[in-house]
């Protein structure tokens, strides 16, 4: 494998590039002038076409790259994560430095999605390419997502009393492009939204802006999974170093 480093330029792919992280991280790296590939299974979508559940396409992307964000995940569940990642370490055995964007509270939150994403830390961990691991805290867009969805309803069933500590993805993506700059670093600080809200004002802010969803009733999801999000292990308080609030996200452009 080539590394096109002679220029000063680096050549990185990023995975999940088509994503709502990783097209942040995309732009900013080109911003920046990284030389930038993108992965994605949609004819169209990315510079490379390849499919990391497959294989297809992935030797190719990664052919002269030194550096790859790991941004890629099979949402909302992560089926098929632990092979995606499987195939991008054994494809990328001559990279310099992986850079894989993961969750705060995995460890801790015995939650499937979660279970899935550890295991690929784990994986990373455990192999001999150097890496780098960012945890983040859920992005604003992904509640926005779930409230656009819920406002759809007629009557919104959502738990209220869960807490969480929502961060834009836009700044997550310059977490991640100012640590292409760094040396691989292994688990990094967590990362945190400004604040830990109760999904009850989550709920108020976006509301207040949409007015949507009209009815919402309190739920006390049973289990391990909603004491966990009750308790807040989703929330890293002491890395609360997200700048933009959930509401002035939600009133952006008001
Ligand atoms: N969302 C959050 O609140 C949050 C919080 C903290 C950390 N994270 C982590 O940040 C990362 C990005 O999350 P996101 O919300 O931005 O994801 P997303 O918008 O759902 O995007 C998922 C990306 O994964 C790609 N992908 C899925 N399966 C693939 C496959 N088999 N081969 C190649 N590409 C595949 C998709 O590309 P194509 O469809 O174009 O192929 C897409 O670009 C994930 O690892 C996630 O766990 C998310």
């Amino acid at each position: 494998m080539r590394v096109a480093s002679v220029t000063g330029v680096r050549r990185i792919l990023v995975t999940g590039g088509s994503g709502v992280l990783g097209s942040h991280v995309v732009r900013l790296a080109r911003e920046r002038g990284d030389d930038v590939r993108v992965l994605s299974r949609q004819p169209g979508v990315g510079t490379h076409r390849g499919d990391l559940s497959t294989g297809g396409g992935v030797a190719d992307a990664l052919d002269g790259v030194e550096l790859v964000v790991h941004a890629a995940s099979d949402t909302p569940q992560g089926r098929t994560d632990l092979r995606q990642t499987r195939t991008l370490l054994d494809a990328g055995q001559r990279l310099r430095h992986l850079l894989y964007v993961s969750i705060v509270g995995i460890d801790v939150m015995p939650y499937g999605y979660y279970g899935r994403k550890l295991a690929c830390e784990q994986l990373i961990a455990a192999g001999a390419v150097p890496y780098t691991i960012q945890r983040a805290t859920q992005f604003h867009e992904l509640l926005e997502r779930g409230l656009r969805a819920a406002g759809r309803l007629p009557l919104a069933p959502l738990p209220l009393a869960w807490q969480v500590q929502p961060i834009a993805a836009a700044e997550v993506a310059q977490r991640i492009v100012a640590l292409i700059g760094e040396a691989p670093a292994g688990r990094v600080v967590d990362l945190g939204g400004p604040e830990v809200l109760t999904a009850t004002r989550v709920v108020d802010v976006w509301r207040a802006r949409h007015g949507r969803p009209r009815t919402v009733v309190n739920v006390h999801p049973p289990g391990r999974t909603a004491r966990a999000f009750r308790r807040g292990l989703n929330t890293t308080p002491q890395h609360a170093d997200g700048v933009q609030t959930w509401e002035q996200f939600v009133r952006r452009g008001a």
